[in-house]
């Protein structure tokens, strides 16, 4: 979601601020826009509608060598996508953007009678608010932006400067992410490391509650309650291959194909082979801990919830005396849900940002129960909230729809599970097969993506002009056309659903006609039998149906994606490779924008 970007230092600032939009483009925004100041307080403020080529478009006509600057992609909240909306929003000689959402904006806007607004934004309401303080002179910028964040309700990451003052950015945070680069007599912000990446290794994660004043040469923090921080320094571990596209024609396939590279990071360090068994460093739960879990609640939102349900299946597989529940966190949030003593949360996130798992993190906090983290990006908000964690380094994840990092979700949670039953004594003979299985996983992943690529992008050729599908499978299998269905819908915008096979008589069954495809996941496995069954009920009624497959299957179907591996327990991460790759093709077939769907953010940061 919206991105933040700014420079202060001896170089040129329109450069950074477009390269650093162009690298959080990623995040999704309908709108944005630069502002730079001369040393003598001459204001260069550009903003466009659209993608960052039109504020290139502008920036063409508006070259200057200023050395300071903020800058912002927005994903509309507040008032419709348009230049006028977009930020930086001005007032007086403050130019402010903005992360999050200001919720009292209505009540601050009837106490700023003074200021003329120009936009339907809850920005320009902070903006004129910190403007009411510093207008006057009676306070400094960082001062007058306290006094105004001290009457806010919401979240925020901000960034400010003022044509008075053109040599300092005042930022802050609370619920939306800063992180200040530090270089060499440079200093730069951004919402997301990735901006960073290439200008400096070095990084601050501002906290929520600190203000930051940042000069070339100098950052000072404080609270909100003027108290100084000394800020820990800590290391961008992001290079720049990881964020390029490194050959192939999207970040979407290039994340579905190096995904035997980033489970293998995932398992890296964690796994004795010889003695078949998990070691997971970072949960610091001590074996008596272990042995006490009766319950996990799996936290999540979209993929990240889809991989909590489908690690659930394989955790109650192995752990038969604990219950897991795994739930959404945007209706967690809300219920009053009692839990149970004696249980533990994973919280999932690739983003470590998400605002309603991060909301669920708090409210779980309150009632006592450990939260253990199963998150991508490091040094996120989710990841520094919890308890003990697991990251799953599967590195930046670039394309809006998340492929690699569930791959790694599901595998890192049933390593955890892992961890469980072994301190529960479970017997090493029940346990070692899914040890084995995930240590060979991520070459069986290569073998599979060699061998289905070209058969599935054939196959997403002939559907290419399907508007409805459905998608079908049950146990560890269902879970997985759920994640299928996502990623279908998200970028295709193929109206796909998935239920559980045995639902079909229940409803979906009427669905079946020719509008539609039957996507049907059919591994090898205890309920064989009965999904052949449901198979055939489809067919009956004259389904469209691809089925993909571990198995023996002969009936007449209109595809076949056979994958071939030897795993048995894991199949379902495989099958939903061939999922990733068919949703893929699906989106190139019908020409969208594969990386960045519309209407969505890769890091939903407001609830
Ligand atoms: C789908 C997708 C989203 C995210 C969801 C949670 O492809 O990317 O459904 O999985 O927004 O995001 P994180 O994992 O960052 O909390």
């Amino acid at each position: 979601m919206c991105g933040i970007v700014g420079y202060v230092g001896k170089g040129n600032a329109q450069d950074f601020l477009i390269s650093g939009l162009k690298r959080l483009e990623y995040r999704g925004y309908d709108s944005a826009g630069i502002v730079t100041l001369s040393s003598g307080g001459n204001v260069t403020l550009l903003r466009a509608e659209g993608k960052i080529v039109n504020l290139e478009n502008k920036l063409a006509k508006n070259k200057r060598k200023d050395r300071i600057g903020i800058g912002h992609t927005r994903w509309a909240t507040h008032g419709e996508p348009s230049e006028s909306n977009a930020h930086p929003h001005r007032a007086g000689n403050i130019y402010l953007v903005h992360n999050g959402i200001i919720e009292n904006y209505k009540e601050l806007k009837e106490t700023l009678k003074k200021h003329e607004f120009k936009s339907e934004t809850d920005t320009e309401v902070l903006a004129a608010l910190i403007n009411s303080f510093y207008g006057d002179g009676k306070y400094a910028l960082a001062d007058a932006v306290v006094q105004a964040l001290k009457l806010v309700k919401g979240t925020y990451g901000i960034a400010a400067v003022s044509a008075k003052n053109p040599e300092e950015i005042v930022v802050a945070r609370s619920g939306s992410p800063l992180v200040i680069g530090v270089g060499n007599d440079v200093t730069l912000i951004a919402s997301d490391a990735s901006a960073l990446v290439g200008h400096t290794k070095h990084a601050i994660y501002l906290n929520d509650g600190e203000v930051a004043v940042i000069k070339k040469d100098n950052i000072e923090i404080k609270t909100l309650n003027a108290e100084p921080v000394s800020a820990k320094v800590e290391e961008i571990e992001t290079n720049l291959a990881a964020i390029q596209k490194g050959g192939y024609e999207h970040f979407l396939l290039k994340e579905i194909m190096e995904q035997p590279e980033s489970l293998t990071e995932t398992l890296r360090g964690r796994i004795n082979k010889k003695a078949g068994t998990v070691h997971l460093g970072g949960p610091g739960l001590s074996e008596s801990e272990l042995r006490k879990i009766k319950h996990l609640v799996i936290v999540g939102c979209g993929t990240a919830y889809h991989a909590g349900l489908l690690a659930g299946y394989f955790i109650e597989q192995f752990t038969p005396e604990i219950t897991v529940e795994t739930v959404i966190a945007s209706e967690y949030r809300y219920r009053n849900a009692y839990i149970p003593k004696d249980s533990v949360a994973l919280i999932v996130s690739q983003s470590g940002e998400t605002a309603d798992t991060l909301a669920c993190l708090r409210e779980i906090k309150k009632q006592g129960i450990p939260t253990i983290g199963i998150v991508n990006a490091i040094g996120s908000t989710i990841a520094r909230e919890v308890d003990g964690g697991t990251y799953v380094h599967v590195g930046p994840e670039i394309s809006v729809a998340s492929t690699k990092a569930f791959t790694s979700q599901a595998i890192a949670m049933v390593m955890f599970g892992l961890t469980i039953a072994q301190a529960k004594g479970v017997k090493p003979g029940v346990l070692r097969p899914y040890v084995e299985e995930i240590v060979k996983l991520p070459e069986e992943i290569r073998g599979v993506l060699n061998d289905v690529k070209e058969k599935v992008k054939s196959v997403a050729k002939q559907y290419f002009d399907y508007d409805h599908a459905i998608y079908l499978g049950r146990d560890t299998a269902y879970p997985t056309a759920m994640e299928g269905a996502l990623k279908l819908k998200e970028i295709s915008y193929v109206d796909a659903n998935a239920y559980a096979f045995g639902e079909l008589k229940h409803g979906p069954l009427a669905l079946v006609d020719d509008r539609f495809f039957e996507m049907t996941l059919v591994p090898e496995g205890i309920l064989y039998d009965k999904v052949i069954s449901n198979v055939r009920e489809v067919l009956a009624r004259g389904g469209h149906v691809i089925v993909v497959t571990n198995a023996e299957f002969d009936l007449p179907v209109e595809n076949i994606i056979r994958i071939s591996s030897d795993l048995k327990i894991f199949a379902p991460i495989l099958m939903n490779l061939v999922l990733q790759l068919f949703a893929y093709y699906m989106t190139v077939a019908k020409g969208y924008n594969v990386d960045q769907p519309r209407n969505l953010a890769k890091s939903v940061t407001v609830e």
